[in-house]
């Protein structure tokens, strides 16, 4: 027995069904019935294809939709992709398409892979002579490679594997604390299941290697595994997406109040900002992310560690900066963004969500080094988009144009009350209380 009515034993064993008439008990207070019907509208109609979604997670009532999108015309490398894109935001999918056919007639996108390694960790405590362990890394460390052979054969057949390791010590920072640190090259794979298994592999190497070796005292041999993970961190797995044109080509803005030597001075200047300041910063990488993450998730690849690795990349000096840079010299504008992007192309979701795996089709079945390049020109585009926006007319204009089409299906309102409303906001100042009252004094005046 529970003591408290809102804690369960056994959830996991229930069925959807009375998972979900258990909830509306505890915690919805509404009708079971009614809020059953609710959930199961979003129930996949094939029963097979609904098993298949429900062996991604754990505890599931129903699925989430959330628009999958496409963004056509971006030329990348002189190569044209239509990319989807999946998200909740308006405008992100709207300001990525406009800003691929911008420049599209300016020489598309250019994009290159600069580097691939992804990096693991064994955290371990030692508690004894350092110089001994760094010295007894160095003879065991080719040993420790050849013990995960097994584990890597297949990737090594790749062209991957384990590429080198290197041990830090930081007990000036936490007693008694060292690090294995290893770099690992997952070809065509994200690579989180390799790493982590060669990781744990040489863990227990390590530790079976001090013991059986004659150089360590017992406390050295009492060597101490805290935990083995790959980081999500891989700056040296690393792309850059850029675009260049002379400043006159870049045409006017604001309809004609913006010449474009003044549009590229005030774009310069928007960039530098987010390059001095954490918070503008925050919000100018949050918009390279819409794009980013987007892409990210219509492939199947795993939006947390691109965010969080993104972020700890932006800050790497120290103070969080813009991820993109943008330069106006000799009279050519230059705008790019570096950013490391960690993702698969095969493996994981990308092959067993049927979703994902058209995405992946859509783009010509990239390599993950070609999916880093057009994953990482979205996330530019999307920069641009929003710094265009932000610098001439503002961000509002094109927001609030969504943000009625939303209210206005908030409100079920009719193909003529919409378009009613879309041109009497065309000059006015859109929120839910006057859209609101826009429609009701329609459907007064119907009566
Ligand atoms: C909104 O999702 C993203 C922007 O705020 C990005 C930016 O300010 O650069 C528009």
């Amino acid at each position: 027995m529970q003591e408290n009515e809102k804690e369960i034993a056994g959830f996991s064993k229930m069925t959807k069904r009375d998972k979900i008439v258990w909830l509306a008990k505890n915690f919805l207070y509404a009708n079971p019935v009614e809020v059953v019907k609710e959930f199961a509208e979003y129930w996949h109609d094939n029963v097979e294809a609904q098993k298949l979604l429900d062996g991604f997670s754990e505890n599931t009532l129903t699925n989430f939709p959330v628009p999958f999108g496409i963004a056509p015309n971006f030329k990348i490398n002189g190569e044209i992709f239509a990319v989807p894109m999946v998200t909740e935001e308006s405008s992100v999918v709207a300001a990525a398409a406009n800003a691929a056919k911008y420049w599209s007639t300016r020489g598309g996108f250019k994009a290159a892979v600069l580097s691939t390694k992804k990096v693991g960790q064994v955290h371990f405590i030692y508690k004894g002579d350092k110089q001994k362990l760094f010295g007894f890394f160095q003879e065991i460390k080719n040993d420790l490679k050849l013990g995960v052979k097994q584990i890597t054969a297949k990737m090594d057949e790749r062209g991957g594997g384990v590429l080198d390791m290197e041990i830090f010590d930081f007990t000036d920072l936490e007693k008694d604390y060292y690090q294995l640190r290893a770099y690992f090259e997952t070809v065509d794979s994200m690579g989180a299941n390799f790493i982590n298994s060669c990781l744990e592999e040489f863990g227990k190497l390590l530790q079976e290697k001090v013991v059986a070796s004659k150089l360590f005292t017992e406390q050295e041999k009492a060597l101490e595994i805290v935990m083995c993970i790959l980081s999500n961190y891989t700056p040296e797995c690393l792309v850059r997406a850029e675009v260049s044109c002379k400043v006159e080509e870049l045409g006017t803005f604001d309809n004609g109040a913006l010449n474009a030597e003044e549009f590229a001075a005030k774009f310069e200047r928007a960039v530098n900002i987010a390059r001095i300041d954490p918070y503008r910063a925050t919000t100018h990488n949050k918009g390279i992310m819409n794009g980013i993450d987007s892409v990210v998730i219509a492939t199947g690849n795993d939006f947390r560690a691109v965010e969080s690795c993104a972020h700890t990349y932006a800050c790497r000096d120290g103070v969080y900066r813009s991820l993109s840079h943008c330069k106006v010299e000799d009279g050519v504008f230059r705008f790019w963004l570096d950013i490391p992007i960690a993702v698969g192309t095969v493996g994981g979701l990308t092959s067993l969500h049927p979703l994902a795996k058209r995405s992946l089709e859509l783009l010509g079945s990239p390599n993950a080094k070609k999916l880093m390049e057009i994953i990482a020109t979205v996330g530019l585009a999307q920069n641009f988009a929003a710094l265009r926006s932000l610098t001439t007319v503002g961000i509002q204009a094109g927001h609030m144009k969504m943000h009625l089409t939303n209210i206005l299906a908030g409100l079920k309102a009719t193909q003529e009350e919409s378009e009613a409303a879309k041109k009497f906001f065309e000059d006015k100042t859109v929120s839910v209380a006057a859209v609101r009252d826009f429609i009701e004094s329609l459907r007064k005046n119907e009566d």
